[in-house]
């Protein structure tokens, strides 16, 4: 099976949950600290060696485009003041990947806009990132899936285990152990599965690495959960196992990650993420520690010293 080499990242969805910051701005573009969200996938994709990408946008998603491309005006004046620094955040934006864009028409859920990629990916495995989830760039996911992928020629999903208070939020897997210890077999898939039915708590998190012969499933899958074609019920067609496609692994991850399409988890991300900088962190900590002091034990009042 050919190495891979490209990255689909799925970005028309409408950002509700954020309005009204997400009323005229992507919410691929809200910063996590002083990064687009959607640069973090991105330097992950590349970072695992797939510099070809291409977003599935929707309406109101020029300013992913603007980002990945060169900003004259904004260049030449950093230029003119010799702020190299600065200058050097706006071009590393620009020169990071080979970005192409495709609109979604239709937005018929996550299966449908993985759809859309099949002209550009052609007959070739091909890796999808989520960017709600973000991987820490210390912990090393895509490339292992990468790995997997490889030496099984099957489809690859990363796995995380989440509480089951939250299951009915993902993908839940049913799985077998395989030979090597974070690698397991897929046997069963359910797209949010209502709440305390999860026949796991190994959830799907947003990265894969999948066969073509997802797009011939994909042709044929019928709208599921939310009346969207979910790419959950694709994967579990590949897992039932015509014998070319396969079958589905899950890499299971243990590092750390962070979810950014929620409101609550998406503050936390900026905190932890910020606390950990060398820029940041020095100021941040110890004023972190001070207003947690201060918040006390929940019930807003300080805590009695
Ligand atoms: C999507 C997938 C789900 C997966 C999740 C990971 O759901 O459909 O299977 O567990 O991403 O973030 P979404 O969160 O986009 O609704």
């Amino acid at each position: 099976m050919a190495p891979v080499t490209k990255a689909v990242v799925p970005a028309a969805g409408l950002g509700t949950r954020f309005l009204p910051a997400t009323k005229a701005m992507p919410k691929e573009m809200l910063p996590v600290v002083d990064k687009p969200a959607i640069q973090y996938v991105v330097e992950e994709a590349v970072a695992a060696g797939l510099t070809d990408v291409l977003m599935i946008t929707g309406r109101n998603k020029n300013a992913l485009e603007n980002h990945f491309d060169r900003v004259g005006e904004l260049e030449s004046t950093l230029e003119r003041k010799g702020d190299s620094d600065k200058l050097e955040k706006v071009n590393y934006s620009t020169g990071l990947a080979d970005v192409h864009y495709l609109r979604q028409g239709d937005p018929k859920g996550l299966g449908h806009a993985v759809l859309r990629a099949k002209m550009h990916v052609g007959h070739e495995p091909f890796a999808v990132l989520l960017g709600d989830d973000l991987i820490d760039h210390r912990d090393v996911l895509l490339t292992r899936m990468l790995d997997v992928q490889q030496q099984r020629s099957t489809t690859i999903v990363a796995l995380l285990e989440v509480d089951p208070s939250v299951a009915h939020l993902y993908g839940i897997a049913t799985v077998e152990p395989t030979d090597e210890e974070d690698v397991v077999r897929i046997t069963g898939l359910v797209e949010k599965p209502a709440p305390g039915t999860a026949p796991s708590n190994l959830a799907i998190i947003g990265r894969y690495v999948l066969r073509p012969e997802i797009f011939d499933i994909l042709e044929r899958t019928e709208p599921g959960k939310g009346g969207e074609i979910q790419l959950t019920d694709a994967l579990q067609e590949m897992a039932d196992g015509p014998d070319w496609a396969g079958g589905v692994h899950g890499v299971v991850f243990r590092g750390r990650r962070y979810d950014t399409g929620d409101r609550a988890d998406y503050i936390k991300a900026v905190v932890q993420l910020a606390v950990e900088r060398e820029d940041l962190g020095p100021e941040l900590r110890p004023w972190l520690r001070e207003f947690a002091a201060g918040l006390g034990d929940g019930d807003g009042d300080p805590d009695p010293s």
